[in-house]
């Protein structure tokens, strides 16, 4: 190469600059994140800034990710398995332990196969690429989470998103492509992330018919919601085509899985590229995971603290009307503009409770909150004195 193209070059690149705009923009707009390590485990009392605080902003819904049955699980994981899978799934990478996860999660949710991936984004991300091809609709409820409305946009299908769990604006979607040659898909969360409310399941199902298949990513359904925990679907009681289950939430570890029928399993585990070219989650953690299902299938007790937590929470906050009432352990708070959110996080913070501002480009930049999770793990009174600040904060804001 000559001198004078390296020079070209170097000057045409400009990432330092793109870097410091975007950076700036974000901080002038005081939507800047900021990673905070804490100290210790993800327990419901963290160290954060040499600060004390019980934690109100984890998705850890059952309290696993610090129970000391599921910690020596995947202790025992390890002496069997030892630490890393070391290939990918179709190579080596594929274990007895993740065989038998597999074979539970199947058992348990009633599909004929699990593929197994190292995140819920992986997965919804393989289960749009792989699925979708230019001739295909796919409609998305507008909320979904960023890994499908993302995986939407960049796949080669026409991506539609109808109004959040309206069932009438979908079904106006599907007729306006009704002669449409390709396939269909509807993707929805089953409990909305940020908003805590459930999709109303058959209502979708019933517009859909038979014109599309019914995708449902239930990461915060799953292990919280329906009997033994079998997510949003089994408490509306329905199937959808495909099921997306995460582990990083009610399972208290991470990975997520597919489950769908035997061919779409198949098909999954040849051609979806985040599952063939990507290391096997360790079979000490598949292992784990078994138990972490055995733990939510049997241990009812976790979901009727939350049911208990969730009434003492609600008892006197349920009169703010930005208290957002919700059937689910997600409790948002909208406050509005990201800065007044910010500010009512910090008060709470300095009163000892970790509680975070959720803001734009997450949730519409008019409509940041505080998102309040409730676990198996809190007390009621971690919970009592958490309402009591809540109502000074919100106060102060009215
Ligand atoms: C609805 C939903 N789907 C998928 C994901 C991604 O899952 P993971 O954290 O396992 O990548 C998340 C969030 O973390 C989520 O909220």
């Amino acid at each position: 190469m000559s001198e004078s193209s390296l020079t070209r070059c170097s000057k045409s690149i400009g990432f330092d600059e793109r870097i410091s705009k975007a950076l700036s923009d974000r901080a002038t707009k005081g939507l800047s994140r900021s990673l905070i390590a804490s100290q210790g485990g993800n327990t419901t009392e963290l160290i954060r800034n040499g600060q004390k605080l019980v934690n109100f902003s984890s998705n850890d819904y059952l309290g696993l990710a610090n129970d000391s049955e599921l910690i020596e699980a995947w202790q025992r994981g390890l002496s069997l398995y030892g630490c890393g899978s070391a290939a990918s799934p179709i190579v080596t990478g594929f274990s007895s332990a993740h065989a038998n996860l597999e074979s539970a999660l199947c058992e348990w949710l009633g599909f004929e196969r699990a593929v197994l991936f190292s995140s819920g984004f992986s997965a919804n991300q393989a289960l749009l690429f792989t699925l979708l091809e230019e001739s295909d609709v796919v409609y998305q409820d507008k909320l979904n989470h960023a890994s499908l409305i993302e995986a939407g946009i960049l796949s080669p299908a026409t991506m539609r998103r109808f109004k959040h769990n309206d069932d009438s604006h979908l079904s106006s979607l599907l007729n306006l492509y009704e002669h449409n040659c390709g396939s269909s898909l509807v993707m929805t969360e089953g409990v909305f992330s940020m908003d805590g409310d459930m999709a109303p399941l058959n209502a979708l199902n019933k517009v859909i018919g038979d014109r599309a298949w019914l995708a449902v990513d239930d990461a915060h359904g799953i292990g919280v919601l329906g009997k033994e925990g079998q997510g949003s679907c089994a408490a509306q009681d329905l199937k959808p085509n495909v099921l997306v289950v995460t582990f990083g939430k009610a399972f208290g570890l991470s990975g997520a899985a597919i489950l769908c029928d035997a061919s779409t399993g198949d098909y999954l585990t040849q051609f979806a590229r985040h599952h063939v070219y990507s290391t096997a989650m360790p079979p000490s953690q598949a292992y784990a995971l078994t138990k972490a299902l055995e733990m939510i299938k049997t241990q009812q007790w976790r979901r009727d603290k939350l049911a208990e937590l969730k009434s003492v929470y609600s008892e006197n906050l349920s009169r703010f009307e930005q208290v957002i009432k919700t059937e689910t352990p997600i409790n948002p708070i909208i406050i509005g503009e990201a800065e007044q959110a910010t500010k009512a996080a910090l008060a709470l913070n300095k009163a000892g409770f970790g509680v975070t501002a959720i803001r734009s480009p997450t949730v519409p930049s008019n409509q940041s909150r505080l998102r309040v999770t409730l676990t198996a793990a809190h007390s009621v009174d971690q919970v009592k004195s958490l309402s009591s600040c809540l109502e000074v904060t919100l106060q102060g804001l009215n």
